[in-house]
């Protein structure tokens, strides 16, 4: 039986994989093992806490000694770690907690895996490829060139993966994803801040001239990927899990207010996020080779992720009225002053 240690379960693409994966394994036992910062949010497996397969540990992937005596507690098998500091934005405002958890948490894992024999998937992004110029799709193999905190931290702990699997020959491998949207996605994202601010009747604040591009992939699509991956992948090997397809954000914009009948003079462009990188794309034909193909494309996934804002008030304002206020005023107060409509 496959006893899984979830890090960062109670986060947004941790909670969906674990709703997909017992779903699809009824017969795992799950652990989740989160901070619950104010990305983990219990409410997110609020359909989920009474199964008998799953429970919580709250504890820092830093913590070794939690982590080690969770591992052996529970006979984990497989740790899968997607906790980590996940917003850009939040990196620039402050960039050491993204050190901490995203590299020395990263590290602490490998220590517990290689000392206990456990294999270890580790999330990664699309962001440590960095800024993709003209045409090209990044591939496994390029050359990671982080330009945010957020990503060089994301790059680093890829890399101390990829290392541990080198010298100490513990079984590891690595996906990396596009930009994930759906249901849980915490609101200082783009889609889930347009959406709600959409529903809301607030401004949407497009850095830039929005010309922007990403894959914003379906974040069912990326589970059934590391699903993909955990059952055949490769042992050592790096996957890049998203659609291939980008659009700009201007795009999403668009699928965003039309799927909620929301008018477009809402847009206001707003001072661009430092070292904004222009372009993500990538390769997905070595995921693809096991067999895996993406559900959703980019704009019913958008669209989708719209409408499940829409329908599910009851789990982001309480967000919004909380200490997410104090972030929004942080980040956008000063850029939103004095802005046009388009
Ligand atoms: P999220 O911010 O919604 O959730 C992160 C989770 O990690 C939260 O539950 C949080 O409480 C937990 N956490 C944070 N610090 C921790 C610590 N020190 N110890 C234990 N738990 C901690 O993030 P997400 O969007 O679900 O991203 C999950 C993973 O996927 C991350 O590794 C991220 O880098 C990666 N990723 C995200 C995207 C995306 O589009 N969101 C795309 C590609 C890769
Ligand atoms: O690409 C994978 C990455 O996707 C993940 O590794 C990150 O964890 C995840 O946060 C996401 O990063 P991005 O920076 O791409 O996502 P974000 O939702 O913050 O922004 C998406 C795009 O929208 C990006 O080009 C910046 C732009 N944007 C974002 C915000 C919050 C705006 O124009 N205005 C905004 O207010």
């Amino acid at each position: 039986m496959e006893r899984l240690l979830i890090t960062g379960g109670c986060g947004f693409i941790g909670s969906n994989f674990v709703r997909y994966w017992l779903a699809q394994h009824p017969e795992s036992r799950i652990v989740i093992y989160d901070k619950l910062t104010y990305a983990g949010r219990r409410e997110n497996l609020l359909d989920l806490w009474d199964s008998a397969n799953i429970s919580l540990v709250v504890g820092d992937i830093g913590d070794q000694e939690l982590v080690r005596k969770t591992c052996t507690d529970e006979s984990i098998n497989l740790i899968v770690n997607f906790a980590a500091e996940t917003h850009v934005d939040q990196s620039i405002l402050g960039p050491l907690v993204f050190t901490d958890t995203n590299v020395r948490g990263t590290h602490v894992l490998l220590e517990v895996a290689r000392e206990l024999g456990i294999r270890l998937h580790h999330i990664s992004t699309d962001e440590v490829y960095g800024h993709i110029k003209d045409e090209h799709q990044s591939l496994e193999t390029d050359e990671l060139a982080p330009r945010s905190p957020y990503a060089a931290s994301k790059a680093a702990a890829d890399q101390l993966v990829q290392a541990y699997a080198v010298t100490y020959g513990i079984p590891v491998t690595i996906t990396r994803g596009a930009n994930n949207v759906g249901p849980y996605q915490y609101p200082e994202k783009a889609v889930p801040l347009f959406s709600t601010n959409a529903i809301l009747g607030e401004v949407i604040p497009v850095y830039g001239d929005g010309l922007q591009m990403r894959d914003y992939a379906h974040v069912y699509d990326h589970c059934t990927g590391i699903e993909a991956v955990l059952l055949r992948g490769e042992i050592g090997a790096v996957y890049n899990v998203g659609t291939g397809r980008e659009m700009t954000n201007l795009e999403m914009v668009d699928i965003v207010l039309d799927t909620l009948g929301q008018d477009h003079s809402l847009v206001r462009h707003v001072a661009d996020r430092p070292g904004h990188d222009r372009r993500y794309s990538m390769n997905v034909d070595k995921l693809r080779s096991l067999g895996w193909e993406p559900k959703y494309d980019p704009r019913q996934a958008v669209a989708e992720a719209a409408r499940w804002y829409a329908e599910n008030r009851w789990w982001w304002e309480p967000i919004r009225n909380s200490e997410f206020r104090e972030y929004y005023n942080r980040q956008y107060a000063e850029r939103l002053a004095g802005t046009q409509t388009t």
